[in-house]
Parts: C-alpha cells; structure tokens; sequence
C-alpha cells in the first residue's frame, strides 16, 4: 500500500522528495560534529533539514556575513545535498540584549542561580527591549531579514524559515509587546513586523520559498507567552499569508520553560502523540497553504493517519529523529517494526543542551 508520508510536495519552486522535516534543533556541537549529525539525518531519508537559529545579523556568533560561519554552513549544505536532501535556514532575530545579563553570570559560576534561571530572566527582559526599540533600529532589522534570505541563497540553502518564536514572536504577543505605536496595539499592528519581515524577504527575494514557524500559545491553560495567541491566529495567518509565506510549521510558543514547547512523556498537559496538532487544526481554518505538524510525531501509524485526514501536508521531528535517523529509510523498506522509537526522557538531548554538552540521545552507542 502507497504510504502517504513518502509521497512528495512542491512548496513554491521546490519539491521535498518526501512529508519528514528535521525540525530546528540547535545542536551545541561542535562544528564538525554538527555537520555529521545533519549528514546521518539526511543520509537517513529525510526530505529536508531545518537548520535551527541561523542569525540575520551581519556580526556575531553563526552569522552567515562571517568568513568562518559562511564556510560552516556551506560545509553543512554540501554535506545534505551530497545525502539527497534539502536545507532550510531558520532565520532569527533576538529579542533581548544578553549583555544586560552580564551582571548574574558570577552567579550561575558559583551555582548560586541556575542556567534556567538566567533564561528566565532573558525573557523578563524581553517586553523592555520590544518597547524601546527605534523604528529605526526596527526598519534595520527587518532589511536584515531580506538581506539574510539573498544570503542564505546564495550560499546554498533551499528555503529559508522565518522564526515566529523569537522576536518575531515578541512582536506579535501583547503579553511581550507593550508598544503605542503602529507595532503595538492591536492584533493587526502586533503582526505588523513580522509581515514586514516576511514581504521585505518576498520583495529582495521574489522566487524563495518561505516557511513561517508560527509560535502559537494559549490560554486556559497558559501555554507560551511570545507568538501568536490561539484566538488571533484568525488574524495573522491571513496577513502572513498574503505577506508571502508558503507554507506553516505550527508549534507551541515559548519564552517559558523549555519543557514545554519540547514536552517530556510526563509533561502534567502535552502528553499526547501530536500534542499540538490542535493548532495546525486551527490554522487551517484560515489557510490553504501546505502546514507542518511538530511535536511528538514518533510513531508511523499515527502520523499516516493525520496526513490520510489532511490535517497536516508535513510532518517535522526533532527528538525522534535524534533517537533514530533511519525513520525514513525504515519507513520505505517496511522495516518500521526496527525503529527505536524516543521516549521523551530529554535526557541527553535538551538536557545535553543545558549542560552546554551538545545534543545526544541515551540510545547513542547502543545498537
Ligand atoms: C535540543 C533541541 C534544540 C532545539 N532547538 C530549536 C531551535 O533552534 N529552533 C526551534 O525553532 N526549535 C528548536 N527546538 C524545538 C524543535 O524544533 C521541536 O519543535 C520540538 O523538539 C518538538 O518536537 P519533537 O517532539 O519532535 O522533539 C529544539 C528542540 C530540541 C530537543
């Protein structure tokens, strides 16, 4: 029997060979540790590799302007492309100034004040710097958006993925965005810059594929404080569509604890294969545009059923993925009964992350 997950989609000019993404994992390793992790992923038959936080900023850490980074990520391409995949850059922004948290780093050394800790003081710092920002520095940064995508083109990558979780996200949240002006207000304003971002990337850009990672948080319970509020998701899928995005990856909003938006097995809410698929369910209402499931999506079954329902066109994983990269290749060879499936410990990957040890998984080593 055809297996939906295997068939291929076209999203603007480019085609994914199959439905299965490597979701935006930032992996903490090193350079050439990260470039073979990217290779057994894409050697494993994914159709295309979301390569997680690449800045739009011309200076700093990863950026893409930087002779060394540009190499890496070229290294990374070629190492895909080589295995039979595409590749993605998920462009972000910040929406805090780190340097204002120099002050507790003495702590954290001492262990006086934890890692988590500090995260969560970044993010209270968070609607300060939304609210102060210039339109002039806003304008700047929006052009680096457009900017970015030409360069990420031009160094190779297939698409490129607007990061609706970090200060697009802020911008959109009026939990996060207390501004007066014509970024801060109402839903339509607050969607504002990261439409900007989004036509600005279309306008430098006409042909580029552009998948939008919408951020998505809830009340009742309170889920996620940046992105987009479940109830004006009604809002800004329509402005970003027309905007020009292609398509969605729909996820939970963060800027809270971590372990929400990458939910362990006994997470006390988001439990359930496709936790937060009841978003995708909702923007769908609003969108004909290809959408992408994430979010524990591990077992076959499940995942051919949501796509037979056309709940989702895709499906992204992170953890799964990590615990095993022969997914795809399992999947075509009818060998599913082989897959070591994640069990959602968090263990060695977002807990390898804290630890600044690099993403791992307990399976590694292990046949
Ligand atoms: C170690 C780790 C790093 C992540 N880094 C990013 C990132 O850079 N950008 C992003 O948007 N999401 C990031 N995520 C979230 C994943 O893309 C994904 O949404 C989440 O893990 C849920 O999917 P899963 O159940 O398949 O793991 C990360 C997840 C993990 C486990």
């Amino acid at each position: 029997m055809d297996k939906l997950v295997l068939n291929s989609i076209k999203i603007n000019q480019i085609k994914l060979k199959n439905r299965v993404i490597f979701a935006p994992t930032s992996l903490g390793l090193s350079h050439k540790e990260t470039i073979e992790k990217y290779r057994e992923i894409a050697k494993g038959g994914v159709a295309m590799i979301i390569v997680g936080d690449v800045p739009v900023s011309k200076r700093g850490f990863l950026s893409m302007y930087n002779k060394k980074s540009k190499q890496y990520y070229k290294d990374i391409i070629e190492a895909v492309h080589n295995e039979g995949a595409l590749v993605c850059a998920q462009l972000h922004e910040s929406d805090s100034k780190f340097t204002s948290l120099i002050k507790y780093i003495p702590l954290v050394l001492v262990k006086k004040m934890t890692p988590n800790d500090l995260r969560n003081k970044l993010n209270e710092s968070v609607p300060k710097f939304i609210s102060k920002l210039s339109t002039r520095k806003i304008n700047d940064i929006i052009k680096n958006f457009a900017d970015a995508s030409e360069k990420a083109t031009q160094l190779g990558f297939d698409m490129v993925q607007v990061h609706g979780d970090r200060i697009c996200g802020s911008f959109s949240s009026s939990i996060m965005n207390q501004r007066e002006d014509e970024f801060g207000g109402s839903a339509e304003n607050r969607a504002r810059f990261a439409s900007e971002c989004v036509k600005a990337i279309r306008r430098k850009c006409p042909n580029i594929a552009i998948d939008y990672k919408l951020a998505v948080r809830q009340e009742n319970p309170h889920y996620g404080n940046a992105g987009v509020l479940f109830e004006e998701l009604s809002i800004f899928v329509p402005i970003l569509e027309k905007a020009g995005v292609n398509s969605f990856h729909v996820a939970l909003a963060n800027h809270g604890e971590l372990e929400d938006t990458i939910p362990p097995l006994n997470h006390p809410y988001f439990k359930e294969q496709g936790c937060f698929l009841k978003y995708a369910d909702e923007v769908k209402k609003y969108t004909n545009l290809p959408l992408c499931g994430v979010g524990c999506l591990e077992k076959p079954e499940f995942i051919e059923e949501q796509l037979k329902n056309n709940r989702i066109q895709m499906v992204a994983m992170s953890r799964q993925l990590i615990a095993d990269s022969e997914w795809v290749n399992k999947i075509k060879n009818n060998e599913e009964k082989t897959i070591r499936y994640c069990i959602r410990c968090n263990q060695k990957c977002l807990k390898g992350m804290q630890a600044h040890q690099g993403v791992h998984c307990i399976y590694e080593g292990k046949i």
